[in-house]
């Protein structure tokens, strides 16, 4: 027996390498691999990287730098320590990436996560040749690794990967490849596998989520709505959510499926990215801003209480003062009530890194601050508006003070609260009380004195 040995993984980027770095660890487990908590002991360290922005993947050979000491470190105790990069910084990078960083063992993409025991076992026959592999194999990755475990209340379940739809600002259809949708069935294993191993909200993940259409158990086709409506059945699954939506893909079918299914949340991120028709074409988005906040209104008018986030570019190619202003237009209309938003970056590759006007970085520094101004009022005004309502809360981590637990709105604000023990890990009905920086207070709401008093 060659004993325990340890893997670290760090993961940059989005959920879905979150929930890579999870399956990362998992095809590593039964070759006796367990987490280390930190680089410098482990025997395997696993960088799961991000390209969409200059400044993620340029953290990346700043950390192998760092990793460098880790290294001779531990060489020089008699041990050896494996680096290997995966996700999207990988697959743009391919064999380009050894010639930057020679700490580099192996270079992996991220449709074959489950080569990288083969790979491992190679790099450490290997007297130093880096061992690569950016293939999109026809087999799809999610047939070899094993079916995961919650790791608690909250779970992430990838059911699409890659993207076709190409913005001329964006890596992802380089790094995800395209667009591949899991059978049903065996989302809805997974599904169920999530549940009984703990988790009540299951987040559906994909870099186009919502364009899910795959092979129904019977063999036909069924699109996003129908999965849903099918996930929604799982008993003992509370909520559902899903990341990251196309709004040209927001069918009547979804819609409806947002009138009729009360596990979906009232909640949608729907990244909008501009408000001006002429940026919005430029980008390649495939919708106007007038096309975009009716599908706004079509999901409020099926689901009232339904609110939305939103992903925002700023200093986009050629983008104007006036169109900036536009885009704010857009924000006051849909009233997001959160956001994530970035300066334009320029891709290698990407039509929209050769497109003339590329806007200062002073003025795209200058619009970002305004923009985010606007969106932290709406956020503010909204937690403020949420005092005195009582939501359904998620508790999924105990608080700071004894007998506290901290859980999430259907609306992925924090709140903390007085909770029994054994609170965690369901959904209870929480009045709010206070609003603080970071989070809302509550307090449980006695449903069962309440009928009792009736
Ligand atoms: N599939 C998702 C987003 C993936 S990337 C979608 O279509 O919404 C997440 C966000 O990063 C994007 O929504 C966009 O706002 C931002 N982004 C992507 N490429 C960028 C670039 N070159 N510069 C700045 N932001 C970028
Ligand atoms: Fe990138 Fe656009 Fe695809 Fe989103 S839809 S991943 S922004 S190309
Ligand atoms: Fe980054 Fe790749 Fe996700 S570029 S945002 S890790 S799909």
């Amino acid at each position: 027996m060659s004993g325990q040995k340890k893997l670290f993984v760090k993961t940059y980027g989005c959920q879905m390498n979150v929930y890579d770095s999870a399956r990362i660890r998992d095809v590593m487990a039964p070759l006796g691999y367990v987490a280390a908590s930190t680089p410098a002991d482990a025997d395997l360290v696993v960088l799961n990287t991000c390209h969409i922005r200059e400044k993620a993947a340029e953290k990346v050979f700043s950390d192998l730098g760092r990793l460098r000491a880790h290294r001779r470190a531990k060489e020089e105790a008699g041990g050896r320590m494996l680096v290997a990069v995966a996700g999207c910084v990988a697959q743009a990078e391919g064999e380009a990436l050894r010639a930057r960083a020679p700490i580099v063992d192996i270079v992996l993409g991220p449709q074959v996560y489950h080569r990288l025991p083969e790979m491992v076992a190679r790099a450490l026959r290997s007297h130093g040749e880096a061992v690569f592999d950016t293939e999109f194999p026809v087999e799809p990755k999610f047939d070899h690794l094993p079916p995961p475990a919650s790791e608690g209340p909250s779970a992430f379940l990838a059911i699409q990967e890659g993207c076709d739809r190409f913005c001329t600002y964006c890596v992802v259809p380089y790094t995800r490849g395209a667009e591949y949708a899991r059978p049903a069935a065996a989302v809805l294993a997974e599904a169920r596998q999530l549940v009984e191993t703990g988790a009540r909200e299951i987040t559906l993940l994909g870099q186009n989520v919502n364009a899910w259409a795959g092979e129904a158990p019977d063999g036909g086709v069924w699109g996003f709505g129908r999965l849903l409506r099918e996930l929604a059945e799982i008993p003992g699954l509370a909520r559902l959510r899903y990341t990251t939506s196309h709004p040209r893909s927001v069918t009547p079918d979804l819609i409806a499926a947002h009138r009729e299914v009360s596990a979906l949340v009232p909640f949608l991120h729907l990244p909008v990215q501009s408000g001006a028709d002429r940026i919005l074409a430029a980008m390649n988005r495939g919708h106007t801003a007038a096309e975009y906040l009716r599908t706004v209104d079509a999901l409020k008018a099926a689901r009232p209480d339904m609110m939305l986030s939103s992903d925002f570019i700023v200093g986009f190619p050629g983008e104007t003062e006036a169109e900036f202003q536009e885009t704010l237009a857009v924000i006051r209309a849909a009233g997001f009530i959160q956001a994530f938003s970035f300066k334009y970056s320029p891709r290698p590759g990407t039509p929209a890194a050769a497109m003339p006007g590329q806007v200062a970085e002073a003025e795209k520094v200058d619009r970002l601050a305004r923009l985010q101004a606007e969106l932290a009022g709406i956020q503010e005004n909204f937690n403020r508006a949420c005092v005195g309502r009582t939501m359904p809360v998620l508790f999924d981590r105990p608080g700071r003070h004894a007998g506290q637990l901290i859980g999430r709105t259907p609306y992925m604000q924090a709140l903390h609260a007085r909770m029994p023990q054994e609170a965690f890990g369901t959904v209870r009905a929480v009045r709010v009380v206070s609003v603080g920086p970071n989070s809302l207070g509550g307090e449980a709401v006695d449903i069962g004195r309440k009928d009792a008093a009736e």
